[in-house]
């Protein structure tokens, strides 16, 4: 049998793992042996006796750094039998997270991955050890380990068997190049607001038609960004999301008067 897929995660805070990712879904794939999640401590590589792994930045300036030698040591023990898995830093200055990403991580045999904290770390181990960074967004966390907790949980899904419902993975954002299309459930009216009745129509076709109207519509309202690029993609005439959306317009966006009511 095949190892489950594993996380091997350095950091000065080992006993913050697996927190959130000990519950619900995921948990319940750890538990499960579908996964798995192997928290290393830094500081079990320093050598002196204070188990010092950080200093003063050269140059000056506020702060600490984490030193290159110490964390070379905790990376080199965890590359070990992982040679060939993605070894990444958590980092505001990585490339963006996304979900392409995830899917990447995910198909690999594992991930080890590496958690600052001050200031950051010595830039010569992210060169000496070729480190991808990696950012979940434009803002500053104090630490690496919850960007470790979001990656990790992101990556953990797409696994074969740990969703409930894999159909799941199919519709949501992202996965189409599209944000996900409005979601509904009972009761049918809430504080005078329906639901859109096609999706009671119990008609697949014109559910999905609508679904695919409305993420579409959602993507270029929210997302030009993410519109362009699927517009592209597709040969679309309308790359720049300039235009109306042509078939959404027949079916009404959610909270709007609706259309199609008189069918
Ligand atoms: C206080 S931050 C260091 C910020 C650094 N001085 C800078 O300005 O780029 C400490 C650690 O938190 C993690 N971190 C902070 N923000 C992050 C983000 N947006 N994405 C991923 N990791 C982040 C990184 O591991 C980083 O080394």
């Amino acid at each position: 049998m095949t190892a489950p897929w594993t996380a091997r995660v350095l950091t000065l805070y080992p006993e913050m793992f697996p927190g959130p990712l000990g519950h619900a879904l995921t948990g319940r794939a750890l538990q499960d042996g579908v996964w798995r999640l192997e928290a290393r401590d830094i500081r079990a590589h320093a050598t002196d006796r204070h188990r010092t792994v950080d200093d003063t930045p050269a140059g000056g300036g506020p702060g600490m750094v984490m030193r290159a030698d110490i964390l070379a040591r905790a990376l080199d023990a965890a590359r070990e039998g992982a040679e060939d898995w993605p070894a990444l830093v958590l980092s505001p200055r990585g490339r963006r997270f996304d979900q392409p990403l995830a899917r990447r991580l995910a198909a690999a045999p594992g991930l080890v991955l590496v958690c600052g904290r001050f200031e950051g770390i010595d830039e010569r181990l992210l060169e000496a050890r070729a480190l991808e960074e990696v950012s979940l967004g434009d803002f500053v966390l104090t630490g690496g380990e919850p960007a470790a907790f979001a990656l990790i949980d992101a990556v953990v899904r797409l696994i074969p068997r740990v969703l409930g419902n894999p159909e799941s993975l199919e519709e949501e954002s992202f996965t189409s190049g599209l944000l996900e299309h409005p979601q509904y459930t009972r009761p049918p009216v809430w504080e005078g607001r329906a639901t859109p009745e096609v999706l009671l129509s119990g008609h697949h076709g014109r559910i999905a038609a609508w679904r695919r109207q409305e993420a579409e519509r959602l993507t270029k309202e929210r997302r030009p960004d993410l519109w362009r690029a699927y517009a592209a993609d597709r040969g679309l005439d309308d790359p720049a999301g300039e235009a109306e959306l042509s078939d959404a317009q027949t079916i009404a966006a959610p909270g709007e008067p609706r259309k199609d009511d008189g069918e």
